[in-house]
């Protein structure tokens, strides 16, 4: 189909739209979940559509294809802002319309309409992907002073282009209220809007096609979840689910409604399946933390147990643990699943036992005996010390708890104890010469 004519027909069925929308009974999502719409398309509604359609086709086309073209959600009810907004910027272009528009959607515009998400979001882990890093001054001066070399002008260029894509900033704008370049694009899990509110709904759902297929797919957090220090795309695909949906996935129904995406659309879970789909008698939730029991990627690992959201405890381990394995109990049996999670708690277990509790003490003794470089990257028993935990152990313990062998082993235990006989080597030397060498 050209695209002239495709355009035509959506604005058709755009217009013959809104009177269904009124009708809450009509859908199973919209019968279970809180929407709220209360505008057709207006003359200036369609003129965003219209003229972008010239300037930035991209954007039409995957709009155009979402949900949110057929429901008749269009530009204007997400990137209208009212004119006393800090946000508020005149379209350069478009001198003539009364319309004030910004580039920036918050959570907070989603929100209006999906209040369930935006709860379950303000309440998860990955609400507070940028708080938690304001306070902490070692981790601005690893990004500023040691990676940005404390650059007059450049210094800002490792946590602009790294961190923040992945955790987000605080988005500050411009003299004419557009958002600057040290601070945006980024799809960052946490960002601060200038209207106050916190996270990124594109960080999953990318826009403009805002799918909820897309979310599904393993994919949509393997932007961020990869790599030495949290490799969970590599330990799925290390993993007998991995195997499957890398072999099938492609077959698999992934768009059923909310609540409806079971077993028989998909045969293994992928992350979403775990962390957040509907399955049995869970519902959705985007709450990423409610069906964890450990935290795992901390130092040391602990039992979930607070609601505070800037908690590294955030959640209830006991109800979490019990809730993933309502997961799992949809395709396995009960005795697989609770031997499976004995297995995964042992190694959690070795590693705070066996590994940081005895790398930590030897630490606690260099410090209390002036045994320590001021500059730890620069210290090997700091930086050893540093990959025990950040790197091994998180492999080791996530490895384990998700069925990855190759992660709880090769790149977990197995590097475990080559980081402990080399720490063990550099304290003894320590302690013998009175020295650092
Ligand atoms: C007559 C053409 C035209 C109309 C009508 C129009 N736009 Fe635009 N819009 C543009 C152009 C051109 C740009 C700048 C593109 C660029 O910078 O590459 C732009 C930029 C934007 C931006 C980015 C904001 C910024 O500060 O750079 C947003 C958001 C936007 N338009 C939304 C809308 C919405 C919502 C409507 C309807 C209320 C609308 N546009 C109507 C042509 C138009
Ligand atoms: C469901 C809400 C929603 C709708 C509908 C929507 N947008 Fe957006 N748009 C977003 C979000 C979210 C972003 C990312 C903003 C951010 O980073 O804060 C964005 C970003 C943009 C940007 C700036 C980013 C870039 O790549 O240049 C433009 C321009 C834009 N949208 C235009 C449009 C146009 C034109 C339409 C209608 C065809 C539209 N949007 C419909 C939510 C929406
Ligand atoms: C004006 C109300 C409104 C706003 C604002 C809005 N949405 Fe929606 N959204 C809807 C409606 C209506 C649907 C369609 C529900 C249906 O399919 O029955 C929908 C559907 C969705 C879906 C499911 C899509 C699918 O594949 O089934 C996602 C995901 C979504 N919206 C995300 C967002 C995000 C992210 C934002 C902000 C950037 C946003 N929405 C802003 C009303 C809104
Ligand atoms: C834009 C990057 C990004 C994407 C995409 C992303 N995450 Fe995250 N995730 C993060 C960050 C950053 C954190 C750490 C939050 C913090 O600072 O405590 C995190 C933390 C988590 C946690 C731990 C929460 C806690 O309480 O400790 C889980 C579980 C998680 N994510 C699951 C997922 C799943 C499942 C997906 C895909 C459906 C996903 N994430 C997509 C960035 C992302
Ligand atoms: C590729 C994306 C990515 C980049 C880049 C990244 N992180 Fe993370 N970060 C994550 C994810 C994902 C997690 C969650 C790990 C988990 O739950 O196991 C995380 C966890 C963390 C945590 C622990 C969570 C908490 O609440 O305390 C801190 C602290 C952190 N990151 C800081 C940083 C800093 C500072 C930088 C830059 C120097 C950075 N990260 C770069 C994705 C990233
Ligand atoms: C960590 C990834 C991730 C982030 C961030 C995220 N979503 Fe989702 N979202 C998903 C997944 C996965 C599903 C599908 C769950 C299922 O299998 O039914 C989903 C489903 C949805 C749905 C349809 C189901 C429902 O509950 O109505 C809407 C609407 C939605 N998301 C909106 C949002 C909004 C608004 C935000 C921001 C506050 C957001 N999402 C942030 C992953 C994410
Ligand atoms: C078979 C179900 C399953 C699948 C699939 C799955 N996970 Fe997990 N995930 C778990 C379990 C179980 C845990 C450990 C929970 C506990 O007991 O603390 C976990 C832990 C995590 C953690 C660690 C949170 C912390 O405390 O540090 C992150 C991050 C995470 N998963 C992200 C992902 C991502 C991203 C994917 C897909 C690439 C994924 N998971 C796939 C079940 C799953
Ligand atoms: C949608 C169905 C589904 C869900 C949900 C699911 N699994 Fe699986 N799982 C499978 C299938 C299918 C296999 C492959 C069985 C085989 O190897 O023949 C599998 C394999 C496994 C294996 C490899 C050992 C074996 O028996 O083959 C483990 C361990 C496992 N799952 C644990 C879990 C845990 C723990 C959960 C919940 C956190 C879970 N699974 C959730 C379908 C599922």
């Amino acid at each position: 189909m050209t695209r002239p004519l495709r355009f035509a027909l959506t604005l058709l069925l755009l217009s013959t739209c809104p009177a269904l929308l009124a009708d809450t009974s009509a859908g199973s999502l919209a019968a279970v979940k809180t929407l709220k719409i209360d505008r057709g398309l207006s003359e200036e509604g369609k003129a965003c559509i219209t003229c972008h359609q010239q300037t930035t086709p991209g954007q039409v086309a995957d709009w155009a294809d979402s949900r949110h073209a057929h429901a008749g959600v269009s530009c204007i009810d997400c990137h209208q802002v009212a004119g006393d907004s800090p946000m508020a910027a005149r379209h350069a272009n478009v001198q003539d319309t009364p319309v004030y528009v910004s580039a920036l959607v918050s959570p907070a515009v989603c929100g209006r309409c999906h209040v369930d998400a935006k709860k379950q979001f303000d309440a998860s882990g990955h609400f507070r992907a940028y708080r938690q890093i304001i306070p902490k001054d070692s981790l601005h001066a690893l990004q500023v002073v040691h990676e940005g070399r404390n650059h007059p002008e450049l210094s800002g260029a490792p946590g602009e282009t790294g961190c923040m894509q992945c955790h987000g900033i605080e988005i500050k704008l411009d003299a004419n209220n557009r958002p600057t370049p040290e601070t945006w694009p980024n799809n960052g899990m946490g960002n601060i809007y200038p209207d106050g509110s916190t996270g990124s709904c594109n960080a999953c759902h990318s826009r403009h096609k805002f799918s909820i297929a897309e979310a599904r797919h393993p994919n949509a957090c393997a932007s961020c979840h990869l790599g030495p220090d949290h490799p969970n795309i590599e330990i799925f695909n290390n993993s007998k689910h991995g195997h499957i949906y890398n072999t099938e996935g492609d077959e698999w129904t992934m768009d059923s409604a909310p609540d409806a995406w079971e077993p028989g659309d998909y045969r293994g879970p992928t992350c979403a399946t775990c962390h957040m789909s509907g399955i049995g008698e869970l519902q959705v939730t985007h709450n990423i933390s409610e069906r964890l029991y450990w935290n795992l990627w901390a130092k040391k690992s602990s039992v979930r147990g607070s609601d505070d959201v800037l908690s590294p405890l955030l959640g209830d381990g006991p109800a979490g643990r019990e809730k993933m394995k309502l997961v799992c109990n949809n395709c396995h049996t009960r005795t697989h699943t609770d031997n499976f999670f004995k297995q995964g708690d042992k190694a959690v277990m070795l590693y705070n036992e066996a590994y940081y509790e005895p790398a930590t003490a030897m630490l606690n003794e260099l410090k209390e005996k002036g045994l320590l470089k001021d500059n730890p990257w620069t210290d090997e028993f700091q930086i050893t010390y540093y990959y025990l935990w950040h790197h091994e152990g998180r492999r080791a313990r996530q490895g384990a708890m998700m069925g990855a062998p190759d992660y709880a082993h090769w790149h977990g235990f197995f590097e475990l104890q080559q980081d402990l006989y080399k720490l063990e080597q550099i304290y003894a030397q320590r302690l013998e010469s009175g020295a650092i060498e």
